[in-house]
């Protein structure tokens, strides 16, 4: 079993990535097993950008290969935003709830609602190789919040596809085609062949 390091403090992330890469011989730890409180600032403006930021910082503290995702929703009449700026849209005091009511608010009377979600996945290594992996969800902001799945702004984010938002869908149903559930599925099939040379 070969190492890695998931820069994540949320065990679910580690579940999911821990069923998928064992698969291929890889153990996932995050930083905090290893006795690591690295605190990397997602000063970006891309998610790819922010994801190697996370990935290179803790693959240096660690010295062993690191893998850092890097998420957000990007809404049309707000030019992308709140893109890298998602978890933190409308200030420190709101909760996912007052971010998505924010949301509804800021495109009252606006004429488009189309929005998507993106994911970026990158993996640093400590001889310097690099693997990146993206992922995009297409979609529309609904007028009113719907289902109670999820989190974060999936109560809002509706996929024509499937006539239901993100909060409506089982794990399932999200994971097949949500931004994150594209870029893993991009990332293992990085991965898988990097590890085979
Ligand atoms: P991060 O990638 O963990 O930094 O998350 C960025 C932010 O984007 C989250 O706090 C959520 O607000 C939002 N976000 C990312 N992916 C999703 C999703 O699948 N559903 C709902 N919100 C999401």
């Amino acid at each position: 079993m070969q190492r890695f390091v998931l820069a994540t403090h949320n065990p679910g992330k580690l579940r999911e990535m821990s069923e998928i890469l064992s698969r291929l011989g890889v153990e996932v730890v995050m930083p905090a097993d290893l006795g690591l409180t690295v605190d990397v600032e997602e000063t970006g403006t891309t998610f790819a950008e922010n994801a190697m930021l996370k990935a290179k910082a803790i693959c240096t503290a660690a010295n062993l290969p690191a893998i850092a995702d890097d998420s957000g929703l990007c809404v049309d009449a707000l030019n992308g935003g709140p893109g890298v700026y998602s978890a933190r849209y409308g200030g420190e005091g709101l909760d996912d709830k007052g971010r998505y009511t924010l949301l509804l608010n800021s495109l009252r009377g606006q004429s488009t609602r189309a929005a998507h979600f993106e994911s970026a996945i990158a993996c640093a290594f400590p001889n310097g190789d690099t693997l990146t992996a993206a992922g995009r969800c297409d979609g529309t902001i609904a007028f009113a919040p719907m289902g109670e799945g999820g989190f974060g702004y999936d109560p809002v984010f509706f996929v024509p596809a499937l006539a239901k938002t993100f909060a409506q869908m089982t794990a399932e149903e999200k994971n097949k085609i949500s931004h994150r559930g594209k870029a893993l599925a991009e990332f293992v099939e990085q991965l898988e062949t990097y590890l085979r040379q």
